[in-house]
């Protein structure tokens, strides 16, 4: 058996001639995140997180910039970003729902709801509707097992999960492009 090797080195890299890290952001991070870390690379994730608040996913040119800001190498930022399943590398829908799929989720009846909502959205985890309204997301321990199961809808969690509390949170979600 070989391991097929991802061609890493020699994909080209989709970029616009605006950057995607602008002034704003730089003086941003400046003055508020890298005096906290006694490296720039200690703020890696902080800014990516901030990043990812303003412009919603992480390109990769965006990567190269933020590698440049922090004088780090590119492959460190793209190796973060892909780590986390909280960075988003590809565009995602006005909403992200994120079922959870650890053990305790699984003992108690996430596959039910995760089924229920593939049904629902016509799309498996890790994609997004063709409106691009939701994006479905399977993801490890919400840190709330005590209360399984559990999701992440934006940035609340929700216990107890049954699947219609989940189908009215759904229903009642702003629509953003409004
Ligand atoms: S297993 Fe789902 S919150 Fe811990």
């Amino acid at each position: 058996m070989t391991w097929a090797a991802k061609p890493s080195g020699t994909r080209p890299i989709e970029t616009r001639s605006e950057p995607w890290v602008t002034s704003a952001m730089k003086d941003r991070w400046t003055a508020n995140l890298l005096p906290k870390y006694e490296t720039t690379h200690g703020a890696l994730m902080p800014v990516l997180h901030d990043f990812q608040h303003e412009v919603g996913w992480i390109p990769l040119q965006a990567m190269s910039e933020i590698a440049a800001f922090l004088d780090i190498p590119p492959g460190e930022v793209l190796d973060t970003a892909t780590f986390y399943e909280e960075y988003h590398t590809h565009p995602v829908g006005e909403h992200i729902i994120g079922i959870c799929q650890s053990i305790a989720c699984e003992a108690c009846g996430h596959q039910a709801i995760l089924d229920h909502l593939r049904d629902r959205l016509d799309i498996e985890p890790h994609e997004t509707t063709a409106d691009g309204r939701f994006t479905l997301m399977a993801l490890e321990c919400l840190g709330a097992c005590d209360t399984a199961p559990c999701c992440l809808v934006n940035d609340d969690r929700h216990d107890n999960l049954t699947i219609e509390r989940l189908d009215e949170i759904i229903d009642t979600l702003p629509d953003k492009q409004s």
